[in-house]
């Protein structure tokens, strides 16, 4: 299904559900010019959700604007999440409940021996209450995501004994229409600034874990009838060839939000090879990525998404795939802080 709204259209659409106001947009889109000359490649434009303006950054502020706009429509108190130390998530979301008076209670998968750096350290400035549980392993496969429901929904229903109201946000709800209303929002947001510079992008790089961010930025692009290739660079060691759920899970929440498009397995574009040996963190070229573009832009990457989705970027153009004059977008979805609890691995590459 194929749709050609312009992009207030589909703001219009978003604007029928319930939002709280948590970051400033729009984020900037700023052209690294620097680094197209230094690679020879194309004009390369990158969205700066690390900006977003709201606990130091991150495009799930945008999701969080959704989710929770509805969790204090449902009179919600308190919001539970199961994730790792170190996720940019948890951070954002203790931040966010902070700011509309609900509390958090963070499921961490760990010990309490875990080093208290980057987005630990802010959870335990935000106030948030950490519980360490046993990792889940991979928390996208279908064995991570029954166990990180099992224990979620344990704890979700002892706050309901104490007669609390739990937002949930289980694995499902997490990738939920909420987390893609949010990042429609982006690349709508990206197109209409595109459109002043009386730009289109050729192609959107989006970095890639459970998939919502780029399901989001896929649906707003084809919503708009854009013709950006919208490209998922799979961040993850563990997975492999997930289109179709990925492409079940854009249908569905497209259809839910009213947004008039669906998404076919054969029309996402997935990038493989640029995740690292080690699962959720850093690889070796998405450091020299860091490194190139601080060096050249003065903008810190993250070291587990956007530097991937950059190295996967950076490759593309060293290996030719792109014209000089074509346009890229590559997403940073922030992450920032964990730049400082991955210090020792990114100065040892
Ligand atoms: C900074 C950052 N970028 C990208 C992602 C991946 O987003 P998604 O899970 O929606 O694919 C995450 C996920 O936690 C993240 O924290």
């Amino acid at each position: 299904m194929s749709s050609k709204l312009s992009p207030l259209a589909v703001l219009e659409i978003l604007g029928r559900y319930p939002r709280v106001s948590l970051a400033q947009f729009p984020t900037p889109l700023v052209e690294l010019r620097n680094l197209s000359e230094k690679l020879g490649g194309p004009r390369i434009f990158i969205k700066r959700d690390d900006m977003t303006g709201f606990a130091l950054g991150g495009t799930k502020a945008r999701m969080l604007e959704f989710h929770l706009g509805d969790a204090k429509r449902r009179n919600c108190d308190v919001t539970v999440l199961l994730a790792s130390a170190q996720s940019n998530y948890c951070r954002q979301l203790a931040a966010a409940a902070s700011k509309l008076g609900m509390e958090t209670v963070l499921l961490l998968g760990g010990s309490s021996d875990e080093e208290v750096q980057g987005n630990l350290l802010l959870d335990k400035l935000l106030g948030a209450e950490i519980r360490y549980v046993e990792p889940v392993g991979d928390y996208f496969s279908e064995e991570g995501i029954r166990k990180f429901n099992e224990i979620h929904r344990q704890v979700v229903k002892e706050l309901f004994h104490k007669g609390r109201r739990p937002v949930v946000i289980d694995k499902v709800h997490r990738t939920s229409i909420w987390s893609m209303a949010g990042t429609i929002h982006c690349a709508v947001e990206t197109a209409l600034q595109l459109e002043e510079l009386d730009l289109t992008a050729d192609y959107f790089y989006v970095p890639l874990g459970s998939g919502a961010t780029f399901n989001g930025v896929f649906l707003g692009t084809k919503a708009c009838g854009l013709p950006t290739e919208v490209v998922g660079v799979v961040c993850g060691t563990r997975r492999e060839g997930r289109r179709e759920a990925l492409a079940k899970r854009a249908s569905e929440a497209a259809k839910r939000l009213g947004v008039p498009v669906d998404a076919t397995a054969d029309e996402l574009v997935l990038l493989h090879g640029y995740a690292g040996d080690k699962h959720w963190w850093p690889s070796k070229e998405g450091t020299e990525a860091i490194r190139l573009v601080a060096r050249t832009e003065g903008i810190f990457l993250d070291p587990v998404y956007s530097s991937k989705a950059m190295a996967a970027l950076i490759d593309e153009i060293r290996q030719g795939h792109f014209r000089r004059d074509e346009t890229v977008v590559l997403l940073h979805t922030g992450g920032t802080p964990t730049l400082y609890a991955f210090a020792r691995q990114l100065l040892d590459e």
